[in-house]
């Protein structure tokens, strides 16, 4: 199975708001595969769809800690009903690589989402999984965890990454 490409910040794409799954089909669970291996072959614990050019209202995570078996969760159309708290959060991202920075979040979130075969199911959870939906959403929204971040701070990182492009396109 190959992997899928990641687009990078600064591309447009990643500004696209994600249309709902309609269709539970084979070429869906083959999609949500290929996610999952490319998230865990990038060490991300989360992927949008948003993030491999697919503008449809999924994405996959694992957020099992070091040392525990895989966990992966696949979360189709999620929608959060609920939030409570709220946390910092310190979150990088796989189309914004060597970028951190803190996120506010709510601490606790539910959330109902479909599975591969389009059953309905709730999670309430609070800790990395927690950071994760919201994270992933704000993609599917074509939201970046930088937009969190001051203006000057954005601008700096835009910067940044539009002349790695020129030089790469030079190289
Ligand atoms: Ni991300």
């Amino acid at each position: 199975m190959s992997l899928l490409d990641i687009l990078q910040f600064p591309d447009e794409r990643l500004r696209r708001v994600a249309e709902p799954v309609a269709t539970f089909d084979s070429a869906l669970s083959a999609l949500t595969e290929q996610m999952l291996e490319t998230m865990y072959e990038s060490r991300g614990v989360g992927l949008a769809a948003t993030q491999v050019n697919e503008h449809r209202r999924l994405f996959v995570a694992d957020c099992a800690e070091d040392g525990e078996a895989p966990a992966p969760m696949i979360f189709i159309n999620p929608v959060i009903l609920d939030r409570q708290g709220l946390v910092d959060s310190e979150e990088g991202c796989l189309s914004i690589p060597g970028i951190n920075g803190m996120v506010p979040r709510a601490e606790l979130v539910r959330v109902r989402a479909h599975d591969v075969r389009g059953d309905e199911f709730e999670v309430t959870t609070g800790g990395l999984l927690s950071i994760c939906i919201q994270h992933e959403i704000d993609h599917l929204d074509g939201r970046l965890f930088i937009d969190y971040f001051s203006s000057l701070k954005r601008q700096r990182i835009r910067k940044k990454f539009e002349k790695a492009l020129r030089q790469q396109d030079q190289a």
